[in-house]
């Protein structure tokens, strides 16, 4: 069988990396993928929001599978496109997309659905926005516990988390009156601030069946001990001891079964990777957002784990009988994964610099270095993008995957090239606090 991958991240070299192992495929596309996936797989060079250009691929090469890696695609209605078809594709349709792709539409369904979340308020005028804000904290300098997200779809950057009355007034305004984030603010959810431990619950379902995969955790913000502005995330690892089997099987009951459910009902089954994004709060996990598709990077160690046949799994998703596979087998050591960037993301940064070490690194054991912002330019990989390369190592506890992983993110240099420090620490620091009590 012939596989395409869309897109052009460190989730698409990972899901191409991983299909690659099957024997059940010949040939695997990625569409317009980078220097890592054009070592496992044939690059097109098509844009991955080209729905007829997709379309028009998928057709002529008759490809047995297309696995959509980002949003935007989901958003615009590459699924519906392929099935309209006959070609066979994995992910979520447009209107199901829309649990990712519209903030106040993931918050109607979760409050249909009876499962955990903020509280939350949908606002179109600014003004109204406003007057909630202050009616809610009448005092100028009050304390304003609140999040302000744009409805659509801003790649992470149109969530503002306040403190006081005048972060919340001006993300009001940055959203709907400076239009920051451009059409996708034309709605606001304005919700209450959770605090707490987060983490990644990515699900698998052919919108019956549920499979839920380890737990993970990413790293959003961009510096050391979660500071500086939010990223598409800088690390990641799985599985989180924070989420342990029985909070898996509590979160699997009160947030993924009735979420799929409601989509059912409401005639927009889900199929593809539910992923819940949640706040593991006092009172217990609440979900902050869903996103529809692999997250980036938790996809990388989360496939770095899996022993199983991916294909058989996304296929099995297609068919809708996800209820006749066996349980997949994971790794049961840890996987963790460091994402190396360009110097100034995620605000501007250049791009062309050639990348050093990169086999070095890739030769060590139990590494896979995962390209994400690369291009080859005769012959040498070079820096295209802010995410650059995903470092990833399995150790036999977090402590020895993290020293892996940061042994190999040695051996990679170009100019400029950063990452954080501490990705899993989180992780040890709740398993000295949990020893401890
Ligand atoms: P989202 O895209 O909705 O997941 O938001 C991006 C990030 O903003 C999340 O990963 C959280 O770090 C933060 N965030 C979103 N909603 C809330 C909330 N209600 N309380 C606290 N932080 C939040
Ligand atoms: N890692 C966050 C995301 O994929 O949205």
């Amino acid at each position: 069988m012939k596989v395409l991958i869309v897109g052009n991240g460190g989730r698409e070299h990972a899901l191409a990396w991983k299909i690659r192992q099957s024997s059940r495929v010949k040939e695997i596309f990625v569409a317009p993928g980078n220097a890592g996936t054009a070592l496992d797989a044939v690059n097109i060079d098509i844009a991955s929001n080209d729905i007829a250009g997709l379309v028009a691929f998928a057709k002529q090469e008759r490809i047995g599978l297309t696995v959509v890696g980002p949003e935007a695609p989901l958003a615009l209605g590459l699924v519906d496109a392929l099935e309209d078809e006959k070609l066979r594709v994995f992910g979520p349709s447009r209107a199901a997309a829309q649990l990712e792709a519209s903030k106040a539409f993931c918050k109607n369904v979760l409050r249909q659905a009876d499962v955990p979340t903020a509280d939350f308020q949908v606002f179109r005028d600014p003004d109204d926005a406003m007057r909630y804000i202050k009616g809610k904290y009448p005092g100028e300098n009050d304390r304003c516990p609140v999040v302000v997200k744009a409805d659509g779809l801003a790649s992470g950057k149109g969530v503002i988390v306040c403190k006081r009355r005048t972060d919340a007034l001006d993300a009001i305004d940055r959203i709907s009156r400076r239009k920051e984030f451009g059409i996708a603010g034309s709605q606001m959810v304005i919700e209450d601030r959770l605090d707490g431990q987060e983490a990644s619950i990515l699900a698998i379902t052919d919108g019956r069946t549920i499979l839920p995969l380890p737990a993970a955790q990413d790293h959003k913000p961009a510096f050391d001990g979660d500071t500086g502005p939010n990223t598409g995330g800088m690390g990641a690892y799985c599985p989180t001891p924070m989420v342990d089997d029985s909070m898996l099987a509590w979160i699997e009951e009160h947030v993924l079964v009735p979420t799929v459910h409601t989509m059912k009902r409401n005639r927009k089954p889900f199929k593809g990777v539910l992923y819940a994004g949640l706040m593991l709060t006092q009172a217990g996990p609440k979900v902050l957002e869903y996103n529809c598709r692999f997250g980036d990077p938790e996809c990388q160690p989360l496939l770095m784990r899996l022993k199983s046949d991916l294909v058989e799994i996304l296929e099995a998703v297609v068919d809708g009988n996800l209820d006749q596979i066996d349980n997949p087998e994971w790794d049961p050591r840890p996987a963790i994964c460091v994402v190396m960037a360009s110097q100034g993301y995620p605000g501007e940064y250049q791009t062309g610099q050639p990348i050093l070490g990169i086999s070095e690194a890739d030769q060590m054991p139990d590494v896979k270095v995962f390209h994400a912002g690369t291009k080859l330019v005769e012959g040498t990989v070079v820096a295209s993008g802010g995410r650059v390369l995903g470092v990833t190592a399995l150790g036999d506890n977090i402590s020895l995957a993290k020293l892996n992983a940061y042994t190999a993110v040695q051996k990679v240099r170009w100019q400029g090239s950063w990452c954080r420090k501490d990705i899993s620490d989180k992780a040890l620091q709740y398993i000295q606090e949990h020893e401890k009590a």
